[in-house]
């Protein structure tokens, strides 16, 4: 959330004086993974966050098979419910995949507008523009707690360092000893710690 927003949203909270508003402004996967409780949350909203495009930029999407099983756990495994929209069309096919492949999750897209109109400000817009909109609601399935991953998001999890070189930050190590190299899952965690090292 940019700061003008996040200002004009306590402004907001104190002059209405609710009393059940916590706001918090930072980076949105670094606050679910520090900070926020799993299970607290009974409905996630997530309408139109950065798409980022560029393919080497999608790890950092909110919604990724690498980052989707973080969001989900935020969710109460009985009644939580995630919701999710965007224009950007690419990106909301991509998380339709990632949450219909997912095996806790159950989702469904929602035809045309959400039953009370546009959710926010950027919804009504793209509404009135007539831009297409992919709007999706999820919900765990069977009321299972968030602990199975994407089948995509075990890849990342799974690496071990190569050659006896560090691993990329946030990649656990799993792997027992080996050096690794053969193995093409080392290899391209290798290559793109290449990559970042050359551009840095
Ligand atoms: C296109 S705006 C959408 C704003 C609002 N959700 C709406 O639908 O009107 C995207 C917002 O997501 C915020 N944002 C993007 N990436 C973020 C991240 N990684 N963590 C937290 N906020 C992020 C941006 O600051 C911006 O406020």
């Amino acid at each position: 959330m940019v700061s003008k927003y996040f200002r004009l949203a306590a402004r907001r909270a104190a002059s209405r004086r609710l009393s059940n508003v916590v706001l918090l402004r930072g980076e949105a996967l670094y606050l679910i993974a520090t900070l926020l409780p799993a299970g607290m949350a009974r409905t996630v909203h997530v309408y139109f966050p950065d798409p980022w495009p560029k393919s080497r930029h999608h790890r950092r999407r909110l919604l990724d098979p690498r980052t989707v099983d973080l969001v989900l756990a935020l969710l109460d495994p009985q009644e939580g419910r995630l919701f999710f929209a965007t224009d950007h069309l690419e990106y909301g096919e991509a998380v339709a995949e990632t949450l219909a492949l997912h095996p806790a999750v159950e989702m469904e897209r929602v035809d045309g507008a959400w039953p009370e109109g546009p959710r926010t400000n950027y919804e009504a817009k793209f509404e009135r523009e007539g831009r297409p909109i992919i709007r999706l609601a999820a919900r765990l399935r069977g009321g299972r707690p968030a602990s199975l991953l994407h089948p995509a998001g075990r890849d990342d999890l799974l690496v071990g360092p190569a050659g006896g070189r560090r691993a990329s930050p946030g990649v656990l190590q799993a792997a027992s000893g080996g050096s690794g190299s053969e193995d093409p899952r080392t290899q391209r965690i290798d290559q793109e710690s290449s990559a970042s090292r050359t551009s840095s």
